[in-house]
C-alpha cells in the first residue's frame, strides 16, 4: 500500500455516477475514463469491491483483492445470514442432487428447464407461504426485474420508494415511462403521489413498490399503512423480501408475517441468496392465473434457463432448516449477534443505522474517510462491504456489515476491533491530507483525470 501522502485527490473524489452518461461516439471509448478512475484508485488500495473469496464465505474467510492481494479476516461482508453454505446437510444434498441429475437444467422453464427438485421446491414454498403459487427465477435479481415488468404496462404507473432495489427500479423502466418515486419509507409521500396519478387516471393500472427490509438502511416501512393507502387508491401491493424471509420473524417467515400482514403484498418477491445458500429467486401471488401468466410474460422466466437441479435440491433443504426447530435456533443466535454488533458499534462511538437485522449499516461520514478506512480494515483484521455514493445519498458512507448465525461473541469483538483501529487510523490518514472527515467528495475530482 502506497503512503497516504502519496495519494492523488482524484482517488478520493469522484463517484460512480461521474461516468454513467459519458458523451462520445464510441461507445466502448466511454469506459475509459472511468476506468481511469478507477484503476487509480485501485493501485493505490482504494478500491475495495470485486475481491474474490479464496476460502468458504465463512465466519472467518480469506479473500483475494481486485489488485491480486490475498488477506485473511473475521468475515462480516458475506450474506449468509443463517450460516448454511457450508451446513453438511446442504452439501449432501448438493452432492446427491450433481450424482442423480448432473449439474445443469439444460432449458429455461418453458422448455424443460423445470426439474423433480425445482417442483419440490415449488410446493414446499407453496406450503410455507400460506399455499400462494410460486414462480422461479434463476436470480433474485430476475425474480425483482420480473414481478414489474411482467405485470406492468405502458398505460400503467408503478410508484415505489426511492431507495427499492435495482432490480425493481430497472423492471419499472423497462416496463412504463411512467415510474414515480416517493421519499424513503414516507406513507404520506406515497398517499399524495397516488392521489395525483389518479386524478389524472382512474383506469390505469398502478403497482406500488417497496420492501420489507432496506439492504442499505435496515430500515422497515409501515406496512398497514401502505397498504391501506394501495387499497384508497386502487393500486396492486409489491413487496421485496429478500433479505429477511428465511431470518426474520419467529417463523422465519419475514418481517410482514412477523407483522401479522403477509397477506398484505399482492405481489411478493424473495432471493435464496441471502438465508438460503444459493443464487435463485421466486416471486409469489395468490393465484394460479398470475403465476401462469408470469411463465409466459416476465421475460427472466420465459427466456433464461432454469435453476439447476443442485440449487434447488440446497433451497429446499436450506428451507426444511427455516422451518424446524434448527431454524429456530440459528435465527436465534443471529438475532443475539445482531444485538451484541450495534451494541460493540455504539461503544466505538460510531453509529449503528435502522432497526437490528442481519444488515448492520454503521454510519462513517464523507466519501474521502470512507475509502481511507476500508483501505485500513483489512490489515486490521476485518471484513466489511463500504456502501458509497450513489448507493447511498451522499457523505453517507458506511460500511454495510452482514450478520451470520455462526459468529461467535469473539468474532464480532474482533471485528469491532479492527473497525475501531482502521477508523482511527483513516482519520489521521485524512488529516495528513488535509481533508475534513464530512468531505462530500463527490463529483469534484473528474477534472484531474486523464481519461486518453
Ligand atoms: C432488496 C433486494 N432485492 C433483490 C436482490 C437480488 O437478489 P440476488 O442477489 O439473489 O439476485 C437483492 C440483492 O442483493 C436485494 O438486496
Amino acid at each position: 500500500m502506497k503512503p497516504e501522502e502519496e495519494l492523488p485527490f482524484a482517488t478520493l473524489t469522484g463517484s460512480l455516477k461521474d461516468f454513467r452518461a459519458p458523451a462520445d461516439r464510441e461507445l466502448l471509448r466511454r469506459a475509459e475514463g472511468f476506468f481511469a478512475w478507477q484503476d487509480r484508485r485501485r493501485q493505490h488500495g482504494l478500491w475495495p469491491y470485486a475481491r474474490s473469496t479464496e476460502s468458504a464465505p465463512s465466519t472467518s474467510c480469506q479473500v483475494r483483492n481486485d489488485d491480486g492481494q490475498i488477506f485473511q479476516g473475521t468475515n462480516f461482508a458475506s450474506q449468509d445470514y443463517l450460516s448454511l453454505s457450508s451446513h453438511p446437510r446442504i452439501k449432501e444434498a448438493a452432492i446427491a442432487a450433481v450424482e442423480r441429475y448432473g449439474v445443469h437444467s439444460a432449458g429455461s422453464a418453458a422448455l424443460l428447464g423445470n426439474t423433480a427438485n425445482s417442483l419440490a421446491l415449488e410446493r414446499a414454498l407453496s406450503q410455507f407461504l400460506d399455499d400462494r403459487e410460486i414462480v422461479l427465477y434463476p436470480t433474485g435479481w430476475s425474480a425483482g426485474f420480473a414481478a414489474v415488468q411482467g405485470f406492468v404496462r405502458s398505460h400503467d404507473h408503478v410508484v415505489m420508494d426511492v431507495l427499492a432495489h435495482s432490480c425493481l427500479q430497472e423492471g419499472a423502466r423497462a416496463a412504463t415511462g411512467s415510474v414515480h418515486h416517493f421519499a424513503h419509507l414516507s406513507t404520506d409521500a406515497l398517499r399524495r403521489r397516488l392521489q395525483r396519478i389518479r386524478e389524472k387516471d382512474a383506469r390505469g393500472g398502478i403497482l406500488v413498490v417497496t420492501e420489507s427490509l432496506f439492504s442499505m438502511h435496515s430500515d422497515v416501512p409501515d406496512f398497514a399503512a401502505v397498504r391501506a393507502a394501495c387499497d384508497d387508491h386502487g393500486a396492486t401491493l409489491l413487496i421485496d423480501c429478500a433479505h429477511d424471509f428465511g431470518c426474520m420473524g419467529p417463523d422465519g417467515r419475514g418481517n410482514l408475517a412477523a407483522a401479522g400482514l403477509l397477506d398484505a403484498a399482492d405481489i411478493l418477491i424473495g432471493s435464496f441468496s441471502k438465508s438460503f445458500a444459493s443464487n435463485g429467486g421466486f416471486i409469489a401471488v395468490k393465484s394460479r392465473a398470475g403465476a401462469e401468466y408470469l411463465k409466459y410474460y416476465s421475460a427472466t422466466q420465459t427466456f433464461s434457463n432454469a435453476l439447476s437441479p443442485a440449487q434447488a435440491a440446497v433451497v429446499l433443504t436450506a428451507l426444511d432448516i427455516v422451518r424446524s426447530d434448527e431454524g429456530t435456533i440459528l435465527r436465534n443466535r443471529l438475532m443475539a449477534n445482531i444485538l451484541h454488533l450495534r451494541h460493540a458499534v455504539e461503544r466505538t462511538g460510531l453509529h449503528a443505522l435502522g432497526s437490528p437485522s442481519p444488515i448492520v449499516p454503521v454510519f462513517v461520514g464523507g466519501e474521502a474517510l470512507g475509502r481511507l478506512i476500508a483501505r485500513r480494515l483489512p490489515g486490521s483484521g476485518g471484513l466489511a462491504n463500504l456502501v458509497e455514493y450513489p448507493a447511498v445519498p451522499k457523505s453517507e458512507s458506511r460500511f454495510r456489515f452482514q450478520v451470520m448465525a455462526g459468529h461467535t461473541a469473539d468474532d464480532v469483538e474482533r471485528m469491532i476491533a479492527a473497525l475501531d483501529e482502521a477508523v482511527k487510523a483513516g482519520r489521521a490518514d485524512l488529516e495528513r491530507l488535509g481533508l475534513s472527515a464530512a468531505a462530500p467528495a463527490v463529483g469534484t475530482g473528474a477534472e484531474e483525470l486523464d481519461p486518453a
